[in-house]
């Protein structure tokens, strides 16, 4: 009988491009769906956006844009991404904000009321009072309480790592405006997590809930003691609002994972069943598969709302490592900060699929992706062993014996029986999640069946008769099929080619290891595959550097990196860079291109100047704002006036002027 399983990645916040990060978790999920429903399984598969939330509140503004508009062209640039790596969806690739998700965080926060888990309380927090809006920790900037370093979170200190409430920072101001913050009461709604804690502990105790690695972290956690979650923001804010509330809305944390539930119902509507079937039916195995950073809210927060809400619980919570990239953390100025698109672009997205799963196991350790290594299993592992196993037979088959298969080698019965035990526990492997193990043990497979072939020789007719020849072909096709058959989950384009080549229906996990029936024709051999160059790796790395498109646009758009040619410090020191307060901004008539600027530099005065952003920005946008100027810069006597100077902008295409957010006017910028 078949089981029936919901299976979801996280929700990624759709607050830029996504990235290689992203691609990690996306991934090893589609590979497991894949490998589920390979073993016929009845699998529902559902994600979306993650839409809410002050980042992309602020954002939109930023952009100019509604934060619907936002989230949607972010989301579409997901979806597209997700394509171009085969993952697709059931029911597609949804959003939280929608009215479906918001019914159901509306009655999940009635039954946790009804039972007596929400409380309210007022509390203290800071706010800017020029923009109007409680400052969230990280909105927040000042001066390390502990070690007095300048410009650290509200929430923790990057130089002495200490951590505190944003209220203790000495200095504090918004990030946002600049201001100095002050304290002002709101009433805030809390879920009582504590009334759940001895049901959680019992449900992350039992065996196959989470990873032994996770159990420290959820020991010290029940130890310290749970404590009431704040699941309520003001105003302005992007989210659902409170029922009965009409400037406060459910923090982004509490209506995210209920977009799992509302998914479902989107994805089982269209196979003609109900959210129930899913959420509702303890036979129902639901995984969750999370990066470790966010195990809080999935083994805590998530279940006791599941619990409160009477819903099937998760039966695992699957925990992968953070990706690094050539050994460090991803990073822009290094290049390593590398978008989907830019990969898709340079390489056949299966490699990195292929690559991932070389390194994705139920263990909770970061992985890394180093292009040498990335090149060389591609290269000699994939190519040259795993495909060889293809590409070298079936020319063969062609030129010497008609295009036919014949029976497999009786001398290899060896061999084939050590393949057939070994590929017998790949399906399980992928169960567990073990892609790592089940690659090597794919390309053990390939290494036996190259030795075999590489010692047979069946293209040499001094060693061999045309019918051992032909036997020898065979099985070395037939191992070539079963890897393949068995990287179906991993790189689905290149078995469904293998499928067409050998003329065979669906690969399955009952299927692969059949022999070719004998005298069955096959079908000329088609490109599988290309070796990759390490070269176009570099390549990307460096126009990663270069990449105007933020991956998660900051509050502070980052500065464009530039190694090409390169200076030193004192040549950078020569330019006089000045934060500088916008005090009117004018269209210029007669002058498409041009903004005239006037700017307040602090203690140095006004200046005035033109930029050529007017086909990108519309002068208002610059309004209050903190742009970069060069200071120093030659005056330039223009048709309209003159230019004393220049603003920072950034992008290519659309270049868009660099704001600063928490420069005072006159600064020096280094
Ligand atoms: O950490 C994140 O990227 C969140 N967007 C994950 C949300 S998962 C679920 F709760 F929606
Ligand atoms: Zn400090």
């Amino acid at each position: 009988m078949k089981q029936k399983y919901l299976v979801t990645p996280a929700l990624p916040y759709v607050n830029g491009a996504p990235h290689l990060g992203h691609l990690v978790e996306n991934i090893q999920v589609n590979v497991f769906v894949r490998a589920l429903k390979m073993a016929g399984e009845d699998v529902l598969y559902v994600c979306g956006a993650d839409s809410h939330g002050t980042p992309i509140e602020i954002n939109a503004k930023k952009a100019g844009i509604s934060p619907e508009d936002f989230v949607q062209k972010w989301r579409q640039s997901f979806d597209d991404v997700f394509k171009r790596f085969h993952i697709d969806f059931d029911g597609g690739f949804g959003t939280t904000h929608s009215p479906l998700n918001e019914k159901h965080a509306g009655k999940i926060f009635a039954k946790l009321k009804e039972a007596g888990h929400i409380a309210t309380r007022d509390v203290e927090q800071l706010y800017d009072p020029k923009t109007q809006r409680f400052l969230p920790d990280r909105l927040v900037l000042g001066t390390c309480p502990k070690c007095q370093a300048e410009d650290q979170y509200g929430d923790s200190c990057e130089k002495c790592g200490s951590t505190y409430r944003p209220t203790e920072l000495i200095n504090p101001k918004s990030a946002l405006s600049g201001e100095t913050p002050v304290l002002k009461s709101s009433k805030h709604y809390f879920f009582e997590l504590n009334h759940y804690a001895e049901k959680l502990q019992e449900w992350t105790k039992k065996p196959g809930t989470v990873h032994e690695d996770v159990q420290h972290y959820l020991k010290k956690w029940f130890e310290d003691g749970l404590k009431d979650w704040d699941i309520s923001r003001d105003g302005p804010y992007f989210g659902f609002l409170i029922p009965g509330e009409t400037n406060k809305y459910f923090y982004v944390w509490l209506d995210a994972p209920i977009g799992y539930i509302s998914l479902t119902e989107n994805a089982a509507q269209k196979i003609g069943r109900s959210v129930e079937d899913y959420w509702q039916d303890p036979s129902t195995r639901i995984i969750h598969f999370i990066g470790k950073d966010i195990i809080y809210f999935h083994t805590l927060f998530w279940p006791a709302m599941l619990m409160a809400a009477g819903y099937t619980l998760p039966e695992t919570i699957a925990v992968h490592g953070m990706l690094t990239v050539n050994g460090e953390k991803m990073s822009k100025s290094r290049g390593t900060f590398i978008l989907a698109t830019d990969f898709a672009d340079n390489f056949d997205p299966q490699t990195l699929r292929y690559y991932l799963s070389c390194k994705l196991s139920p263990r909770l350790e970061d992985m890394d992706l180093s292009f040498e290594d990335f090149t060389n299993r591609v290269n000699s592992d994939l190519v040259n062993k795993i495909i060889n196993l293809i590409s070298r037979t079936v020319p063969l088959l062609h030129r010497n014996h008609q295009g036919q298969v014949s029976e497999v080698d009786p001398g290899a019965a060896e061999m084939i029986a050590v393949i057939q035990k070994r590929a017998a526990g790949i399906e399980t492997l992928y169960r567990e999640r073990d892609t790592a193990q089940a690659v090597r043990d794919i390309v053990t497979i390939a290494d036996l069946a190259n030795r075999y072939m590489q010692d047979a020789a069946p293209w040499d007719a001094s060693k061999n008769d045309p019918t051992k020849a032909h036997q020898q072909l065979t099985t070395a096709l037939w191992a070539g099929k079963v890897c393949i058959g068995l990287l179906k989950p991993i790189l689905p384009i290149v078995a469904e080619q293998t499928e067409k080549i050998l003329r065979l229906s669906e690969f399955t996990f009952q299927n692969v290891l059949e022999f070719l029936p004998t005298h069955s024709e096959i079908n000329p051999y088609i490109r599988l595959f290309e070796r990759i160059d390490i070269k176009k790796a570099q390549l990307m790395m460096e126009s990663a550097k270069t990449n105007s498109t933020p991956a998660v646009p900051a509050t502070v758009p980052p500065a464009k990196v530039q190694e090409a040619s390169l200076i030193g410090i004192d040549d950078f020191m020569k330019i006089d860079l000045r934060a500088a307060l916008v005090l009117e901004a004018k269209a210029v008539e007669g002058a498409d291109k041009l903004i005239s600027l006037t700017l307040d530099v602090g203690p140095l005065g006004k200046r005035h100047v033109f930029t050529a952003l007017r086909p990108h920005v519309e002068p208002s946008e610059f309004s209050g704002k903190i742009v970069a100027l060069v200071y120093n810069l030659s005056p330039r006597k223009m048709k309209f006036g003159m230019s004393e100077g220049m603003i920072l902008a950034f992008g290519e295409e659309k270049p868009a002027p660099l704001f600063l957010n928490n420069a005072t006017p006159g600064d020096r910028i280094r």
